[in-house]
């Protein structure tokens, strides 16, 4: 017999919840989705015309759903208390502190939620973990729930999100798969079709995975960190690149055509950011270690080693080429976001690389297209770990970093400099008068491209000093004491 669907709660109006839920809205509209968040702040955001996060499509995806089967509510209760299927994506931060302190993943707010689904349900529901988690935390919640059940009936499936940012609308529209972890039982079984039924709207069956509870959770957390470590692969590969002479993009570009290997994620850059690889591979080196498996550990994290050498590596760069000293200089830095196509600032590079530059009391005046002053001031200060705590209950920055300007201007931002570091692959900055911006700036003018977006035969020609990553060194480079 079907399960007839007629609610879909999401606890969660993050970048996860708030498309996912949209595009669920959009392709189904005989189901009823209401997104709840505890933030009033982001709902408001949500209800308006300015939506909280930047994310191409997804404005034309809300204006046409919104209102008539999609909505935005801090009403977290009451919808959770009739919803029929409950999509939970609340935060789930690194724990800084206690037990597996930098590494395991602080279930602090998926427990609370867990047990607020048990306290106010009144119905059976089906609950979906949506936002990553380690492998057998669906188990723990399982028992949460069951526990505090009142005779209701909880079946927990896992569906983990695979979207990327700056493309999420168009994954969530034309996925390479979907996929639903759950129990093996009848009731089990039951909860996996009804999931499967809400996808089959406009996925194709053949792209629906189903699987165990712990395969799902495990298998998010494992693409992650493949695809994180090809990165560190050809990130690793570039540095070598620039010692020996060879150009990273001709080597992966010849790696990629193996079809066993692939053409995708083998662009060498600054480092990888977002908030999804750190801590994923850092989730799962906890959960390798708490299973006695060291080695597998330790080849996990050297992925993340390689990414933070890759970013030490850059600023190295910048203050060596610079006469060893960046001291009171002005460096532009263009893009600031973790990608193109997003204003998501969590873990991104640039991050490390301003407080590398502000560590050699470098002036440092960014542009970046989607990203605010505000929140560029509240990443330089905030510790380690702390962006992935609902925002309100994070310490807001008592004081701006003086040594920091932010314009909404590239030309403003590169006006005087001494050098100026790419730092997110922004289209824009392909296009940019680089012979206007050479004008402008100090001489000898120096430019740090942390994502290859720029020729450096061209710009050397206007009269750039260039670093590329993985590129063949420019003379001046190559004199100066490589301490990369
Ligand atoms: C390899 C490269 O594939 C080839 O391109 C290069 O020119 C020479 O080296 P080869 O060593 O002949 O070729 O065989 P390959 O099929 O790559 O297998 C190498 C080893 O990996 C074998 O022991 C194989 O059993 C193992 N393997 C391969 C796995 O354990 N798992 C896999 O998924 C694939
Ligand atoms: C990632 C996964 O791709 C997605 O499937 C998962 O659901 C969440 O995590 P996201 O973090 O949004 O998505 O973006 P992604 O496109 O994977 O980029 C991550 C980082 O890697 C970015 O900083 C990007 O610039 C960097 N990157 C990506 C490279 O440096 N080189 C590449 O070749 C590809
Ligand atoms: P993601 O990238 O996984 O979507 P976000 O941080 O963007 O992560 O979104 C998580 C959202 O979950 C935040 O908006 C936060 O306010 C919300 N949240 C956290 N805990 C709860 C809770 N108990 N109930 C409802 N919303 C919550």
């Amino acid at each position: 017999q079907k399960l007839k669907m007629v609610k879909i709660c999401c606890l969660g109006a993050g970048y996860v919840g708030g498309p996912t839920m949209a595009v669920i809205a959009l392709k189904c509209p005989s189901v009823e989705v209401v997104v709840v968040d505890i933030s009033v702040a982001r709902i408001a955001a949500w209800n308006s015309d300015q939506l909280p996060i930047y994310e191409p499509g997804l404005d034309d995806v809300v204006k046409k759903c919104r209102g008539r089967n999609l909505f935005f509510s801090t009403e977290i209760e009451k919808h959770i208390g009739q919803a029929d299927i409950v999509f939970v994506s609340v935060n789930t931060p690194t724990k800084t502190r206690g037990l597996g302190a930098g590494m395991a993943a602080d279930l602090t707010y998926w427990e609370s939620a867990a047990r607020m689904i048990a306290d106010v349900a009144k119905s059976d529901k089906i609950v979906v973990e949506k936002s990553t988690v380690p492998v057998k935390t669906a188990e723990a919640i399982e028992k949460i729930l069951i526990h505090n059940s009142k005779g209701i009936n909880f079946q927990i499936l896992s569906n983990p999100e695979f979207l990327a940012e700056g493309t999420a609308i168009q994954d969530l529209f034309n996925p390479d798969r979907v996929l639903i972890g759950g129990r093996e039982t009848p009731e089990g079984k039951k909860a996996v079709q009804a999931l499967k039924q809400v996808y089959a709207n406009w996925v194709p069956e053949d792209r629906i995975i189903t699987t165990n509870l712990w395969s799902a959770e495990l298998s998010k957390l494992a693409a992650n960190a493949f695809l994180a470590q090809r990165i560190s692969s050809v990130n690793a590969i570039s540095a070598l690149c620039e010692a020996t002479g060879a150009d990273v993009a001709e080597v992966a570009y010849s790696v990629g055509k193996d079809t066993r290997i692939g053409p995708k994620f083998l662009s060498a850059s600054v480092g990888f950011g977002g908030s999804c690889f750190q801590k994923d591979i850092l989730s799962l080196v906890y959960i390798c270690e708490c299973n006695g498996l060291p080695e597998v550990a330790s080849y996990w994290k050297d992925v993340i080693k390689v990414n933070d050498y890759q970013k030490s590596r850059f600023v190295n760069r910048v203050v060596s080429s610079m006469f060893n000293t960046v001291s009171e200089k002005k460096i532009a830095v263009l893009g600031f976001a973790f990608k193109k196509d997003t204003g998501d600032t969590r873990e991104t590079p640039a991050i490390d690389v301003c407080k590398g530059l502000l560590g050699d009391k470098a002036k440092i005046s960014i542009y970046d297209p989607q990203v605010s002053e505000e929140q560029i001031q509240r990443d330089l200060a905030l510790k380690k770990f702390d962006w992935d705590h609902p925002v309100h209950l994070q310490p807001t920055s008592p004081t701006a970093v003086k040594q920091v300007t932010v314009t909404w201007d590239a030309y403003e931002a590169t006006k005087g400099a001494h050098g100026v570091c790419i730092l997110t692959e922004w289209d824009e900055f392909r296009k940019l008068d680089y012979v206007k911006i050479y004008e402008n700036m100090q001489k000898p003018a120096f430019i740090f491209d942390g994502r290859n977006v720029i020729d450096p035969q061209k710009l050397r020609e206007i009269g750039f000093i260039v670093f590329s990553i993985g590129k063949p060194l420019d003379p001046w480079l190559k004199d100066m004491p490589a301490v990369v």
